[in-house]
């Protein structure tokens, strides 16, 4: 569909046009003076410097021309704007195309483009903690815009599952356990299927792990040895690995599931890890890398650099390879697999120099074509109140776990004390409010800026809050559940300023669609259903919707609140959440 302003434009184009003026003087924008009108042209005043006449006058030639159909208000006003006020009839004709449109009418700008979104990004062994909130939730709902906007999007989790922190867990557990056959090279059964220890011993021995490496130099030598024959096939740490695997991923499907956040595929760095060998000679034989105190590295500074962009490392001086020669070679791994025309990163914005990095090297390399985009989107940091990174009480990292628990006890006791909803019914309620908060709380803001976590106010059933916006679902259904069936009813012109102003909000559905995507900013999103919101509000306010007499009137005030609220549920599904059915 059209977009409104996209429609008025070429109207008033055309007006321009039928008056002998240059048609490409009738832009026309959204208003900044609300109170005076919808939305205004000022093209008159540009093209009075071209015709050498009184803006005033091309203004009032134009508004002439064009249809009053369209329009409540079309005027010419000193020295020369044009402001416009849509009418009810053209507004009913736009929403009544919405309504039975596909998607609410947005144009699916992706249809026959691939990308994979990294997100989530969570090392193996190592428990969740607040530090993956936003990637998952900020990745999460940027991949179902994508999709609602018709791309072919795929969501790689890219565990952290290859680097020093198994060759660490391999080694502590060898300490504690020297007669496991796992260490016992000449070992040649077949291994338990049973992991010898449970998800909350490893999450122990991984910490214990790695205060040790700091202490004990030779620990951390042979936590090296076990991490380099871990990646050349020894095949007792494979198994020892294959075990810390599936405990460690089983529980992180498990907090994701709750945050509803799902990856399409699970892969992770030991899967790019096969083509580390060839893509490096490549890069060598090309003459593309050179050695710098003993490291192959892939110079990425450009002229053009206001800061000094340092050379990417290819290989390190040891031969191992590190977290860009992985993420290089993943990107080899998804040319090949499905040959993006996007990949896109959400990781903390403290990575950003990393990625600048991997990207310069990756098109320096011709690992990615000049036709895939490459985009890292680097998120800022969740403080708490003292404006601090967050932190537990104990002054430690919280896990994402405990923040989720303490969100649901928070919402939880809200729920029982109003008597939201019967006793059985309780739990699934909360986790719904409970999501909305937390989610809502953190996309709310700008991607790229710090925010504080504030649970009173993200919890709050009213304000800018994910609550409220379930609470505004939420009251709209039990009015149309009161009425009946509402799909099938026609959108009316509005009855009074209220509806008006609610239709226009509706309006405003694809370019806000359009731009959170371009922007990369699921907080836009957020404004415009909070936005969408006050005005459903307000029209429940201010008319008498069930008990209107006038059954025509009363069949229209359903299907306007009805298009919102589908509008609403849409929107929230795409921001990650979903609404109780009472609240
Ligand atoms: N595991 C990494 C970390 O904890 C994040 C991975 C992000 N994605 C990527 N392709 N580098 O920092």
């Amino acid at each position: 569909m059209e977009k409104i302003l996209n429609i008025i434009t070429e109207k008033m184009q055309k007006a321009f046009a039928d008056a002998g003026y240059d048609a490409s003087f009738g832009r026309v924008n959204i208003s900044n003076r609300p109170d005076l009108c919808e939305y205004q042209c000022n093209g008159a005043l540009a093209a009075a410097k071209q015709y050498k006449c009184a803006p005033i006058k091309i203004a009032t030639a134009v508004v002439e021309q064009l249809d009053k159909n369209d329009y409540d208000l079309v005027e010419a006003v000193m020295p020369g704007f044009i402001n416009l006020k849509l009418s009810g009839t053209f507004l009913r004709g736009y929403l009544e195309e919405m309504r039975t449109s596909d998607a609410f009418g947005v144009e699916k700008v992706g249809t026959g483009k691939k990308v994979v979104i990294d997100y989530g990004g969570p090392n193996v062994a190592k428990p969740l903690h607040i530090g993956h909130l936003r990637s998952a939730i900020i990745g999460e709902s940027l991949k179902r815009l994508y999709r609602f906007l018709g791309y072919d999007i795929l969501g790689d989790i890219h565990l952290g599952d290859w680097g020093l922190q198994m060759g660490l867990i391999i080694t502590e557990l060898q300490e504690r356990q020297p007669d496991l056959c796992y260490f016992d090279p000449d070992f040649t059964g077949e291994y338990p299927t049973e992991a010898p220890f449970t998800i909350s011993e490893l999450e122990e021995i991984y910490p214990a792990a790695s205060a040790k490496k700091k202490e004990d130099a030779g620990f951390a030598d042979r936590a090296h040895t076990a991490t380099f024959e871990l990646q050349q096939g020894r095949r007792g740490y494979r198994a020892i690995w294959d075990h810390i695997m599936r405990l460690s991923v089983a529980d992180m499907r498990r907090i994701y599931d709750n945050l509803d956040v799902h990856f399409e595929s699970w892969l992770g760095e030991s899967d790019a890890d096969p083509y580390i060998p060839a893509m490096i000679e490549g890069i060598k034989s090309k003459g593309l890398a050179v050695m710098s105190e003993g490291a192959w590295v892939v110079p990425v500074a450009e002229e053009t650099d206001k800061k000094e962009v340092p050379p990417m490392i290819l290989v390190k001086s040891d031969g191992s390879a590190i977290y860009a020669t992985t993420d290089l070679a993943t990107m080899v791994q998804r040319m090949q697999d499905f040959a993006p025309d996007k990949i896109f990163y959400v990781t903390d914005k403290r990575q950003a120099l990393h990625f600048e990095q991997v990207f310069r090297a990756a098109r320096k390399c011709g690992i990615i074509p000049a036709a895939t985009e490459l985009e890292h989107l680097g998120f800022g940091t969740m403080n708490g109140k003292d404006g601090k990174p967050f932190k537990t009480r104990e002054g430690g990292v919280m896990r994402l776990e405990q923040l989720i628990a303490d969100m649901t006890a928070f919402v939880r006791a809200k729920v029982v004390e109003n008597k939201i909803v019967s006793d059985d019914e309780v739990d699934a309620t909360t986790a719904k409010i409970a999501l909305a908060a937390l989610k809502y709380g953190d996309l709310s803001n700008q991607p790229t800026k710090d925010y504080v976590f504030d649970m009173d106010r993200f919890a709050a059933f009213e304000g800018n809050t994910g609550p409220y916006i379930l609470y505004t679902i939420v009251r709209v259904k039990s009015i149309i559940s009161k009425y009946g069936a509402y799909k099938h009813l026609p959108i009316q012109v509005p009855a009074n300023g209220c509806a008006k102003d609610l239709m226009l909000s509706i309006t405003k559905f694809a370019p806000t669609m359009e731009s959170a995507l371009k922007s990369s900013a699921p907080n836009l999103i957020c404004a415009y259903i909070y936005e969408l919101a006050g005005a459903v509000n307000k029209f429940y306010h201010e008319t008498r919707i069930l008990t209107e007499e006038n059954e025509d009137l009363k069949a229209g005030y359903i299907a306007l609140i009805g298009l919102a609220k589908d509008i609403l549920e849409t929107c929230i599904d795409i921001l990650g959440f979903s609404a109780p059915e009472k609240m």
